[in-house]
């Protein structure tokens, strides 16, 4: 889209990742949950894509990796969260943007899917499923409903288990 560029961020986009998140979920726990999701030992600043629209970073989306348990198999996928955008730029197709490139990277790196659990009519609309649709259930306590999947081109998906949400997730719950 016009004016739209997603980049993986450098170590100068700290404050405004921060600024991004704290405006627009106004609060602080998700720019809380980036730090902690940042010390993950197999954390990757590849995986951390922003968006910046005419030069200016407004949006922000963070893949971390996530297993998916089925017989004792772990398949490595992506955790997507938490992703926003400035208030004032949205609605303009930013937040499609990023979505968009994370299934591009998490196809390229050969993972089996990506994982949300946020609205779930925002991510149908981005190509997203029900989870429990393919039998997959999530370790963290929320409804079913709301664990949403995209299967990636090139990885071998599991047929049904449990999705794992890394640490910094589970104690926000
Ligand atoms: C959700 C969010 C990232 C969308 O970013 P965006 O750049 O506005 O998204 P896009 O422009 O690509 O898409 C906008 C469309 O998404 C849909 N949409 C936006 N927020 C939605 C929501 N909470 N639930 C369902 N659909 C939603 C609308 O249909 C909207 O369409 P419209 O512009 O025709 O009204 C942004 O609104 C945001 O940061 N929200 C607060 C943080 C948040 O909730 N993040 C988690 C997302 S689950």
């Amino acid at each position: 889209m016009e004016g739209i560029r997603v980049r993986s961020e450098s170590k100068e986009d700290l404050r405004a990742i921060d600024v991004v998140n704290l405006s627009a979920f106004e609060g602080e726990q998700e720019a809380k949950l980036v730090a902690e999701l940042r010390k993950l030992p197999d954390y990757s600043t590849d995986f951390s894509l922003v968006a910046e629209f005419n030069g200016r970073l407004v949006g922000h989306l963070m893949l971390t990796p996530g297993s998916l348990t089925f017989n004792g198999e772990h398949t490595p996928v992506l955790i997507l969260a938490p992703m926003s955008v400035v208030p004032s730029q949205s609605h303009r197709g930013i937040g499609t943007e990023l979505v968009g490139a994370a299934i591009e990277l998490g196809t390229e790196k050969g993972f089996a899917a990506i994982f949300a659990t946020g609205q779930p009519d925002y991510y149908a609309r981005l190509g997203f499923e029900a989870a429990v649709k393919r039998d997959i259930q999530c370790n963290l306590p929320v409804p079913e409903d709301r664990v949403m999947m995209i299967e990636l081109d090139g990885g071998a998906l599991a047929k049904g288990g449990i999705v794992n949400y890394s640490a910094p997730f589970l104690s926000l719950y």
